[in-house]
């Protein structure tokens, strides 16, 4: 049992209240004990006298060394350092390293770009975020199920064939699939501000696609088939796996028959031009269904939706987009109430978006930071780092990007960020290459030393300090899923990765004081190795062997 646990039953015990674990709190100043709680908060007399009172009973219990009361009416507990110790070696090397399994099958979104574009910079926030947490997820114990659900459907791609035909070349879209598609696309947008009958054109095309015509059928084909080619070429980079890929065409046709089940059933509302929609109360009204008969972005989310609670019985139903489409979800979870799909466990993961410093970006003027050109820059940047430290040229891959995700995940996923090479690519302090560069330090140590760890002894101060910061790991993870929020993961690694270091300053591991101490001390490096490993891991951050 995990040790907050513990101590939560014992005051509960002792004060005759209600106490939870996420009652106890971590005091910052040492000399107020290893974990303190509020008396104040549960009291029905005086708390101080209360508290008071507790004392004795709780000096009884296993692990507690001492307690004193402060203030008015804190608990503050010392812990018997050495039972505290083995407590916490147990619990990190079990497989679940402490962390509560939850269940529940999850279905967990991300990524999702469109068809016939490269990705840009915001598609790897994205991508950083939803591949932290499908493996956090899936630590935690749930059975998660990622999804790729692509862009694929759409006036835009009419337009595309329309291009492809007028301005196309087979040639070129042969080499290079995407750097065509994409040539393409800016240039009808060019063309299309000259000639307002484009616009009328990429709808037929886009109307022979929905009809399945063979011509418009098979470019589309192709068009999706290269494009997930190329974009798995970033994936590939990223270390980044789907369980499946998906993509609003594939949700074309349940979208027609629920809408039409939703007007039988009276929550969708016909208009007078044939078109569909949805009125809500407080939010601004949806249209489902255009007077073309064409269905909607919104209206392929609410099919998706469906399949996913209804029909494969998702008990979670997650998805990582930007901000700018908190009002789209509001609305898609509440047009879904409407319909009477459950939608309990559906969940909107939202996080601000990459910006440039010069300005926000416009994929129609081809102006955009391409993910690849990110990758590569980060590399190139860590392959001079590594250079100048004298270090091996190999892990510069990983380095570069691992250094590009840890920026992006190290802020809470709320924040907007101004995109900053300088800052992603730093390589001091609370960094990617930071946390890799301190998890080898620990496996060189442990490949120095011939002796077997062991947690042995009374722990000394420095040696306290950091093993008190390994036992929170579980804690941390378990929020982190719990807030969607792999920032606390990340801040969790660097702060413990600065405790390791000045421990490793301060206390002599290989050739210390004693036979005992030198044990104890390998346990403590261990731990933070395994720590590291699992830690960056969650994060999509690979570790090395050495730096
Ligand atoms: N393809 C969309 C875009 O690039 C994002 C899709 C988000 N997911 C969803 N289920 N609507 O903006």
């Amino acid at each position: 049992m995990r040790v907050k646990k513990k101590l939560a039953d014992a005051l509960g015990d002792a004060l005759d209240a209600d106490v939870g674990p996420e009652d106890i709190e971590i005091p910052e100043e040492e000399e107020h004990g290893d974990f303190a709680f509020p008396v104040m908060g549960v009291a029905e007399g005086n708390p101080r006298q209360e508290a008071e009172e507790a004392v004795e009973p709780l000096e009884e219990r296993e692990m507690v060394e001492k307690v004193e009361v402060a203030g008015p009416g804190y608990l503050n507990f010392f812990l018997d350092r050495e039972r505290f110790a083995e407590v916490i070696t147990e619990l990190l090397e079990q497989e679940s390293m402490g962390v509560v399994q939850r269940d529940g099958k999850l279905l967990l979104e991300f990524s999702s770009p469109n068809v016939a574009k490269p990705m840009h910079v915001g598609h790897f926030r994205n991508n950083a975020i939803g591949d932290a947490l499908q493996r956090i997820f899936r630590f935690v114990g749930y059975d998660v199920t990622s999804e790729n659900y692509l862009g694929d459907w759409g006036t835009q791609y009419g337009k595309l064939v329309y291009a492809f035909k007028e301005y196309g070349s087979e040639e070129e879209f042969e080499k290079e699939p995407m750097e065509h598609m994409f040539d393409l696309y800016v240039k009808f947008h060019e063309e299309a501000e000259e000639d307002e009958e484009l616009e009328e054109k990429g709808r037929e095309w886009a109307q022979r696609i929905e009809d399945g015509e063979e011509e418009a059928a098979d470019l589309w084909e192709r068009f999706r088939e290269e494009s997930i080619e190329y974009h798995m070429k970033d994936y590939g980079r990223m270390g980044i796996d789907f369980d499946r890929i998906t993509g609003e065409s594939t949700v074309v046709e349940g979208a027609e028959d629920l809408l039409e089940e939703g007007v039988e059933k009276g929550a969708i509302k016909e208009d007078p031009d044939g078109s569909l929609s949805i009125e809500f109360d407080e939010l601004p009204d949806v249209v489902v269904k255009k007077a073309d008969g064409t269905t909607l972005y919104l209206s392929r989310d609410l099919a998706n939706l469906e399949k996913r609670k209804e029909k494969e019985g998702f008990d979670y139903n997650l998805y990582v987009v930007g901000s700018e489409q908190e009002l789209h979800f509001r609305q898609v979870f509440q047009a879904g109430d409407r319909l009477g799909i459950n939608t309990e466990g559906c969940e909107h993961i939202s996080y601000g978006l990459l910006d440039l410093p010069e300005g926000g970006m416009s994929s129609r003027e081809g102006r955009i930071i391409r993910l690849s050109d990110l990758l590569d820059r980060s590399v190139e940047k860590a392959e001079e780092k590594l250079k100048e430290e004298d270090k091996d040229l190999d892990v510069a891959e990983a380095v570069g990007i691992g250094a590009a995700k840890y920026a992006n995940l190290k802020v809470s996923r709320n924040k907007k960020i101004t995109f900053d090479w300088k800052k992603v690519l730093s390589f001091e302090g609370d960094s990617g290459p930071y946390l890799q560069y301190s998890n080898t330090r620990a496996k060189s140590i442990l490949n120095k030393s011939d002796k077997e760890g062991d947690m042995v002894g009374e722990l000394k101060d420095d040696e306290y300090r950091l093993l008190k910061e390994l036992s929170r790991f579980p804690e941390v993870v378990e929020n982190t899923a719990e807030q969607r929020e792999p920032a606390k993961l990340a801040n969790y690694l660097s702060h413990l990765s600065e405790e390791f270091n000045s421990f490793y300053h301060s206390c002599r591991v290989i050739g210390a004081e004693n036979g005992e101490i030198e044990r104890r001390r390998l346990k403590l490096v261990e731990l933070f190795r395994e720590v590291t490993d699992r830690g960056l891991k969650l994060l999509g951050i690979e570790p090395l062997d050495e730096m």
